[in-house]
C-alpha cells in the first residue's frame, strides 16, 4: 500500500475531543474515514457503523428504527461534532439509454442513496452540538449535478444523488436554524478505488484513480476548510465547488 499524498488533516476548526460518527463504516471510503479519524489526536471518539458492525453499530438504510438506534447509542454520552453518511450504491450495468430504466432498481437507488441519508439525517441533525462548528455530509457524487451532466446515462444512480444534493440543501437551510456555525454539504470524493468503482475502472485513466485514504484525507481537509457560507452545498475532495 502506497503512502498517503497528503498530509493528515488537522480539524482545528472542530472542537477539541471531537466526536464522529461514521455511517457506512465497512465501504471503502466509510472505512478510510475511520481509519483517518482514528488516527488524529483532536479526535476524542470515533463510532464506526455498518450493516456488518456489531451492536450497537449495526443499521441498514432501509430499516428507520435501526437508524434511530445508532443514533441514540452515538449521542448517549454526548452531543456530535462529525456526522459522515458514506454509503451509497450503484446497482450493477447503469442505464445508457430510458430504453433501459427499471422501477426496480429506480426505487433501490432512491432508497439507499437518497432516502436512507434523510433518514439519517432526521436521527442525527438533532445530536449535534450547538455552541460550536459542527459538520453533517453526505457522500454525493459529481455525476449527480444537473448542471455537469453532458454525457446522460446513469439514470438511477444520477437522479438519486441529484435527490440526495436537494435533500442536503434543504436540510442545510433548517440546521442554520438551529446552529450558525453547522456545516451541512455533500461531498464528491473523486473517482476512487472501491468496490463500488470496480467494474468501471477499465475506463478511468489510472492517474485520476485516488485510494481511499487520499479521498477520505482531501475530504476532510475540506470540511475542516468549510464555513457556514459554504453550507448546503456539493463540494469536490479537492476543495472545489461543484454547481448543482
Ligand atoms: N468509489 C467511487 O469512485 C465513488 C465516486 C463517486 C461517489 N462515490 C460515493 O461514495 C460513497 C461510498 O462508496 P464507496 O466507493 O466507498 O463504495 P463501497 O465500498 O461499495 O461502500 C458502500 C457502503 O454503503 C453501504 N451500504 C449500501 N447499502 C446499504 C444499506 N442498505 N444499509 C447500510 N449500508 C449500506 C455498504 O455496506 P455493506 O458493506 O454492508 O454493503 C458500504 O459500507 C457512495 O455514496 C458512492 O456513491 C464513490
Amino acid at each position: 500500500m502506497s503512502e498517503p499524498l497528503d498530509p493528515a488533516p488537522t480539524l482545528a476548526s472542530l472542537s477539541p475531543g471531537l466526536r464522529a460518527l461514521v455511517w457506512g463504516a465497512s465501504g471503502g471510503i466509510g472505512g478510510a474515514f475511520v481509519a483517518a479519524l482514528g488516527a488524529n489526536p483532536r479526535v476524542g471518539k470515533v463510532m464506526a457503523a455498518s450493516r456488518s458492525a456489531a451492536a450497537p453499530w449495526t443499521f441498514d438504510l432501509e430499516n428507520e428504527a435501526s437508524i434511530a438506534a445508532v443514533a441514540k447509542a452515538a449521542a448517549a454520552d454526548g452531543p456530535l461534532d462529525l456526522v459522515l453518511v458514506a454509503t451509497g450504491v450503484l446497482l450493477p450495468n447503469p442505464e445508457k439509454s430510458w430504453r433501459h430504466l427499471d422501477p426496480q432498481v429506480m426505487s433501490r437507488a432512491y432508497a439507499v442513496n437518497a432516502i436512507g441519508p434523510a433518514l439519517i439525517a432526521k436521527h442525527t441533525l438533532g445530536l449535534l452540538r450547538r455552541d460550536a462548528k459542527t459538520v453533517f455530509a453526505c457522500i454525493s457524487a459529481r455525476v449527480g449535478s444537473i448542471e455537469d451532466n453532458r454525457l446522460g446515462g446513469w439514470h438511477a444512480y444520477r437522479a438519486s444523488k441529484a435527490a440526495l444534493d436537494m435533500l442536503v440543501r434543504n436540510l442545510a437551510i433548517e440546521l442554520r436554524q438551529r446552529n450558525p456555525h453547522a456545516v451541512c454539504v455533500a461531498l464528491h470524493p473523486g473517482t476512487v478505488d472501491t468496490a463500488l468503482s470496480r467494474p468501471f475502472q477499465s475506463a478511468v485513466d489510472p492517474a485520476r484513480l485516488q485510494s481511499p485514504t487520499d479521498s477520505a484525507r482531501r475530504m476532510l481537509a475540506t470540511l475542516d476548510a468549510l464555513g457556514p457560507g459554504d453550507t448546503g452545498k456539493l463540494w469536490a475532495y479537492d476543495g472545489a465547488l461543484i454547481p448543482f
